[in-house]
Parts: structure tokens; C-alpha cells; sequence
């Protein structure tokens, strides 16, 4: 794997609902308390979209900060890729309505759906168009309505979800070793039925019974996808590091997928990397699947946190199953 690299993060951006519900909010609702969604996920409150606020909406305010930081025009944009696991529709894709809402047009436009690693593949499918040397300027928004997909009378899983969106602008740059310096991906369809939303698809079309059944709701099976979530992110990340030529005490930052507390908790002792490094803000977003890498990631840049040369370590875990890991040389 190459470590010159000449494909770096021009532009970052993120947009997160104003609505806030709260652990106390949800205790309204279903059989749950502040004290257990803390200390089983960490999670303190969470973003809810509003009532006609779409992914592409989400999406849209995200990527056009991440143009804005970019400084570039959003004529500039050559394609856009949009990971989601809640579309504004089946089809077109979410890629096509948010390309139309900022108000460009010809550049290829697609959506990508590998839940929670979606923004680990968007870096890689990013890097290889960039590398290839067709496109410039490569704009991926990672855009997730989680609510409107969450059973509000399952506690099991609507506490731990929430909403927003994050964008970055990819490019081009003649400095070597600087930027996204490797990625490895994986996925293992056996385990589809563990996180899933049965219906809606051809599978299983909308009908009165599946509505009835609650077959359009995010359905998971806590515990296994937790194990899971520890091993494909611990165990990517080293070999991502081997290939590299790297190893865990280069990581200056790790930025893990934000799912809950108590996952990253054990990655970070699986890679032998203090918890003082690894970036966290779930506790005030929950799960936003594809959206919190970018999210978490903009957060901590705004606190100053990454300086140039900075090795970033990205990995998450999501439906599917899918995973992947990405390192980054800040630039
Ligand atoms: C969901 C999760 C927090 C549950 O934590 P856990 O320690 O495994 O808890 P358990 O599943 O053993 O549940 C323990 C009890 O709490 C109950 N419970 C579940 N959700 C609850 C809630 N919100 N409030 C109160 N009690 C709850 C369960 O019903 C169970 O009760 P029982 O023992 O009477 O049956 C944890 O499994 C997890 O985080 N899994 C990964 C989820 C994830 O990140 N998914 C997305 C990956 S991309």
C-alpha cells in the first residue's frame, strides 16, 4: 500500500438538527432511564430532525459548509457520492436530490449503502475516481435520518440512535505522504439478519402487514452486533497499520465509529491505544451511523485538535456486516 499519497480532505463540513431529545425526554416515552442509557451506552442526548427535514436536506447544509471550508466553488465538484441507510427515496438516489439542491448539474452523483462504515468506504471510493485522474474535486456527505427509521416502542434500539450529516470535499494535492494514506474494507453478509430493516424493499414489499408489524423499523440483536463491532474494528485497524508500515504508537488521534461508550472502551485496549487518544462525541449525538465519523471529526478540528502531520486512524463497524478503517495524515 502506498504511503505518498496525494488525495487529502479539502473541505469539512457537518449539520446537526437543532431539536434535541434527551435521556429523560425518552424516559417519557418507553421504559427506560437516564442511569441505564448512560452507563450501557454512554449517550446523554441526541439530534432529531424535523418533520419534513429530509437526509438530502441534512446532507445539503453539510456539504455546503464543506465547500465553503474547501474554498471552492460548487461548480468545482466533479461527483458526489452520498452514504445513507435512510434515502429520501428508494429512487432517484439521495445523491441526485442533493446534487439538485445545491444547484449543479452533469457531474455523476450516487448513493452507497454500507450503514455505519459508510464514510470508510465513501474515503476509499473517493481516493480511487481521485487517483485515477478523471475528477478534481470529489464531494462525499454522509447523511442519516436514523429517527424516521427507529420503532419509538423499542427501547432496545430507539435510545441509542440520532440524526445528522457530514461532508467532506476530496482532492487533489502534489504534496506526498499527506492525507488518506490507506484504507482496508470488509463486510460478511452472513450477519445481515442481526441489524436490519426487514421491509420496504423488494424483499419484502410495504403492504398493511409489514407497516402493521413494524417491519419498517430497525431491528438488532444488541449483544452479538456489539462483539462483532469490537473484533471487525480492532482487528481491521491492525491490519490497515501492518500494510502501512505503521503501528499503533504513530496514531495520534483514532476517530471510531460513535455507536456507544462501552464499544469504544474495548477497541481501545484491543489496539493498545490510550483512551486519552481517541476522539469522542457520542454522548451528544448517540449512533448516527455513516454521519459520525465527520461529525466527530469536525468537532475536534474546531477544538484545535489536529495539527498538520497528525496521524488520524478512522474505523467503524455497521449493518450488513460491513467494516473498514482508514488512515489519515492531517494535513
Ligand atoms: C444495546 C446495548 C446497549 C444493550 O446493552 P447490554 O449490556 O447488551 O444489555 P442487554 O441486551 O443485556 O439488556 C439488559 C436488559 O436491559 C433491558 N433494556 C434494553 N434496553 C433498555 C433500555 N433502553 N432501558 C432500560 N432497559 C433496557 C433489556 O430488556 C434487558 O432486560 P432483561 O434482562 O430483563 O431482558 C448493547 O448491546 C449495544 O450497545 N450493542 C451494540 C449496539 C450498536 O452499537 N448497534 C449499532 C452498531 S453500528
Amino acid at each position: 500500500m502506498p504511503t505518498n499519497s496525494s488525495v487529502y480532505i479539502r473541505g469539512l463540513g457537518v449539520y446537526t438538527p437543532e431539536k434535541r431529545l434527551s435521556n429523560d425526554d425518552l424516559s417519557k416515552i418507553v421504559d427506560t432511564s437516564d442511569e441505564w442509557i448512560r452507563t450501557r451506552t454512554g449517550i446523554v442526548s441526541r439530534c432529531i430532525a424535523a418533520d419534513g427535514e429530509a437526509a438530502s436536506d441534512l446532507g445539503l447544509k453539510a456539504a455546503e459548509r464543506a465547500i465553503a471550508d474547501a474554498g471552492i466553488s460548487k461548480d468545482e465538484i466533479d461527483m458526489v457520492i452520498v452514504s445513507t441507510v435512510t434515502p429520501d427515496y428508494i429512487f432517484p438516489s439521495t445523491a441526485c436530490v442533493l446534487q439538485n439542491k445545491l444547484g449543479i448539474s452533469g457531474c455523476p452523483a450516487f448513493d452507497i449503502l454500507t450503514a455505519c462504515s459508510g464514510f470508510i468506504y465513501l474515503l476509499e471510493l473517493g481516493s480511487r475516481f481521485l487517483r485515477g485522474n478523471a475528477y478534481r474535486n470529489i464531494l462525499l456527505v454522509s447523511t442519516e435520518k436514523l429517527s424516521s427509521v427507529v420503532n419509538w416502542k423499542d427501547r432496545n434500539t430507539c435510545v441509542l440512535f440520532g440524526d445528522a450529516a457530514g461532508a467532506v470535499v476530496l482532492s487533489k494535492t502534489d504534496e506526498a505522504d499527506v492525507g488518506v494514506l490507506g484504507t482496508v474494507l470488509g463486510a460478511d453478509g452472513a450477519y445481515g439478519d442481526l441489524l436490519k430493516q426487514p421491509a420496504g424493499g423488494s424483499a419484502l414489499p410495504a403492504s398493511y402487514e409489514t407497516v402493521a408489524n413494524g417491519q419498517h423499523f430497525i431491528q438488532m440483536q444488541g449483544s452479538s452486533v456489539f462483539k462483532h463491532a469490537v473484533r471487525t474494528m480492532s482487528e481491521c485497524s491492525l491490519e490497515l497499520l501492518k500494510k502501512c508500515n505503521l503501528t499503533a504508537e504513530d496514531i495520534r488521534w483514532v476517530i471510531p465509529h460513535q455507536a456507544n461508550m462501552r464499544i469504544v472502551d474495548a477497541v481501545a485496549r484491543q489496539l493498545e491505544i490510550p483512551m486519552e487518544k481517541f476522539c469522542v462525541n457520542l454522548q451528544n449525538y448517540g449512533n448516527t451511523s455513516s454521519a459520525s465519523i465527520p461529525n466527530c471529526m469536525a468537532e475536534m478540528r474546531e477544538q484545535g485538535r489536529f495539527k498538520p502531520g497528525d496521524l488520524l486512524l478512522l474505523t467503524a463497524f455497521g449493518g450488513g456486516f460491513t467494516w473498514g478503517a482508514s488512515l489519515i495524515r492531517w494535513k
